[in-house]
């Protein structure tokens, strides 16, 4: 035992040399925080694909205002209001009418991001408040040329039943107040996801 700790340096490379052919082989790398499991063990049931269709509604003014500018645009001189940023949580709704059944809201932030043209960038978190829905959200993030007839933006995630969730929305206006700036939109989105 005496000699083992003579050279007590030497000692724990030897260890050390000895860990790593030990573990690398067979690991590739030993990180204690991460390791493979297989998919049943967090429960997530199997994928499939979902439609849904509902209606969002930005509204700039009046009691049941759902936006605020938080940065003006830095020079009045951009046609296309580069540079603004608003801040939403605007209802979803079953039907085009605001007074329709509320399916949920689109919480997050839109940026006027394009000095050619008036083009946002988008990122929101659609937070649902139906049955089993309740609390489960999808996130967007993507560009949106308002003034299409048509756009699409990615989904890019979701939790609770939403977990793992990928897709597209497909946007079309329904109503766009020019004077006020209070739009309605109808989201058509496909998601991939389990449950
Ligand atoms: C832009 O216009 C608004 C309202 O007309 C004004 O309050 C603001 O100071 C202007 N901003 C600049 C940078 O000129
Ligand atoms: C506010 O929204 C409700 C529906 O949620 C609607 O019935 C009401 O007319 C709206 N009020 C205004 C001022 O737009
Ligand atoms: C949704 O969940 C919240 C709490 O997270 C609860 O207050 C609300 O009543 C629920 N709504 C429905 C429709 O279940």
């Amino acid at each position: 035992m005496a000699t083992l700790f003579q050279n007590p340096i030497s000692h724990l490379l030897t260890i050390f040399t000895l860990f790593c052919f030990i573990t690398i082989p067979s690991t590739g790398a030993n990180y204690g925080f991460l390791k493979s499991i297989v998919a049943k063990k967090i429960e997530l049931g199997k994928e499939k694909l979902s439609h849904f269709r509902f209606y969002w509604h930005d509204i700039t003014a009046g009691k049941n205002a759902s936006v605020v500018t938080v940065v003006q645009p830095p020079s009045n001189a951009s046609a296309t209001s580069f540079g603004m940023i608003n801040v939403i949580d605007d209802p979803l709704t079953e039907g085009p009418q605001l007074s329709s059944k509320l399916v949920g809201r689109a919480q997050g932030f839109y940026t006027l991001s394009s000095q050619q043209e008036i083009s946002l960038l988008m990122a929101m978190n659609f937070v649902f408040v139906e049955g089993k829905y309740n609390g489960s959200t999808i996130t967007v993030l993507g560009r949106n040329t308002v003034l299409n007839k048509f756009r699409e933006m990615p989904v890019i995630g979701g939790s609770g039943l939403f977990r793992l969730a990928r897709g597209f929305a497909r946007l079309k206006t329904y109503k766009f107040d020019i004077k006020s700036g209070t739009a309605t939109v109808e989201y058509n989105v496909y998601v991939l996801h389990y449950y």
